[in-house]
């Protein structure tokens, strides 16, 4: 990391990284530039029949037609984490979207539990039985995305996850007139370390023809 000035024509008081001669990780860099990220709570069931739960914000949409979610699992310790493991091994899971109410449970289901362990348990969530795929819904998650696994790829020490969505749960407090109503969801989104937003400060803008 350098400081510039003037005389190389950048901005005075910038701070410029030059990645490939950085010192560590750019993570704390990206995770509190790329910021509010929506947190995809993903429910998956081993292949031994333990629910797991935990959260991803490196999370987005990748594709409209058809239907595709991605979110990114950094590698553990141990190689990868079980939500991509379990989506690997069984093909299925589901996207729980993070709101408010609960963002404490949201929060416990990140600990690293033995594999053997649900985060369901811990965190004293009631499942709920998804329609199309076998690992279950938190109960009362306002938008749940349930999906089949389309790819797995890995980028370096990451393993994307993208599912195709097959079947949309979406809890009537967030609908009017058949639609979803952006105004009722109440997500939260994640910013640096233990920081998050709230998506009630809103502002509206044309887009231009
Ligand atoms: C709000 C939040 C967002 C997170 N996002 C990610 C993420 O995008 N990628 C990641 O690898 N870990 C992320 N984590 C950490 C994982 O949730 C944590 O490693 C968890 O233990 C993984 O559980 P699993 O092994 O059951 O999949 C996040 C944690 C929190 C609290």
């Amino acid at each position: 990391m350098t400081e510039t000035d003037s005389e190389n024509g950048e901005r005075a008081g910038s701070l410029e990284i030059d990645v490939d001669d950085r010192d560590g990780s750019l993570y704390r860099v990206l995770s509190s530039a790329v910021v509010p990220r929506p947190i995809a709570w993903v429910s998956t069931r081993s292949e031994d029949g333990i629910d797991n739960l935990a959260p991803y914000s490196f999370f987005t949409v990748a594709s409209v037609e058809p239907p595709v979610l991605l979110f990114a699992p950094v590698d553990g310790a141990d190689g990868l984490k079980d939500t991509p493991r379990n989506a690997r091994d069984t093909g299925e899971f589901v996207v729980n979207l993070v709101t408010e109410e609960f963002a404490d449970a949201m929060n416990e289901t990140s600990a690293t539990l033995p594999a053997g362990e649900s985060e369901f348990d811990r965190a004293d969530l009631e499942r709920a039985d998804s329609s199309a795929v076998d690992p279950p819904r938190v109960a009362g998650a306002k938008v749940a995305f349930e999906c089949t696994l389309h790819d797995l790829v890995d980028v370096g020490g990451s393993t994307l996850v993208l599912g195709e969505v097959r079947h949309v749960h979406l809890e009537e407090s967030v609908t009017s007139d058949g639609k979803i109503d952006v105004d009722e969801i109440e997500a939260v989104g994640r910013l640096a370390g233990s920081l998050y937003a709230r998506t009630e400060d809103r502002f509206s803008l044309e887009r231009p023809p």
